[in-house]
């Protein structure tokens, strides 16, 4: 299985911290926030590893990551988004890459405190469809929002206004070779993005998406309260590695 960090888009609801840097290079603690995320793969035993950015500020990545070696990787992957065409777009550069394996896909600026085992360990013995990892929230309506009949997932919601659930729909997604596919059938939504929802919709339809529940914390951290949150949360689980050793 490979890995795939997106780490693209404006960071618009952290303006003017975003206009110096990319969203995802901002400090969470006392690491910057892609850390967490290309951590959250490495630990799951990913190695081959895609970060997506974009922006005026992408090669700030190459300075501050350069080949991973901080995090113990021998080699890292880099492309490149013109422009903020979604999330879906940003995963839809990787196709070439991911070259018909299935993929793990976290989002920059999500954090979560344990490994995404065991359903990524599920995933990755029979890589087929989708997988999304669940989290109850107290402000769904910032999320993708799971409408739930027991445990099955019947609906994705983007951002809704009503929520049907308090079950958001984490950054963190596995997938099958077919999510290229799929991403050259979506159509830009009002917010002129492709976005990961629908992609998640259309596995659904299919009768392919699988969903599991997260134990531990997660948050995002691309609002000035998450990202504070984030920061908190990390400095109080002490998931932040020691620099000292
Ligand atoms: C994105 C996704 C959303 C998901 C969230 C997780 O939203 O569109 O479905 O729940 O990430 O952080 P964004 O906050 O990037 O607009």
């Amino acid at each position: 299985m490979k890995g795939i960090v997106l780490a693209g888009g404006m960071g618009t609801r952290l303006a003017p911290l975003t206009h110096v840097t990319n969203k995802h290079l901002l400090p969470v603690y006392d690491r910057p926030m892609v850390d967490y995320p290309l951590e959250t793969l490495i630990t799951a035993g990913i190695e081959e590893i895609m970060v997506v950015t974009g922006g005026e500020h992408a090669g700030d990545f190459l300075k501050l990551m350069g080949n991973g070696e901080r995090l113990g990787l021998r080699h890292l992957n880099y492309t490149y988004q013109k422009g903020h065409g979604g999330i879906a777009e940003a995963l839809g550069l990787c196709a070439h890459w991911a070259d018909g394996e299935p993929i793990c896909v976290i989002l920059g600026d999500n954090l979560f405190e344990y490994q995404l085992s065991p359903g990524l360990m599920a995933f990755a013995d029979d890589p087929k469809g989708a997988m999304v990892f669940l989290k109850q929230v107290h402000d769904p309506e910032r999320f993708g929002v799971a409408t739930l009949e027991g445990d099955r997932v019947v609906d994705i919601t983007e951002k809704p206004s009503q929520p049907n659930s308090d079950w958001a729909v984490t950054g963190a997604y596995c997938y099958d070779a077919e999510v290229f596919e799929i991403i050259k059938t979506l159509k830009p939504s009002a917010r002129g993005e492709l976005e990961i929802t629908d992609v998640n919709n259309a596995y659904l339809q299919r009768g392919m998406l699988q969903a599991h529940k997260l134990d531990g914390w997660w948050t995002d951290a691309g609002t000035f309260e998450s990202l504070l949150r984030a920061g908190n949360l990390v400095a109080k689980s002490g998931a932040n590695k020691s620099h000292e050793s």
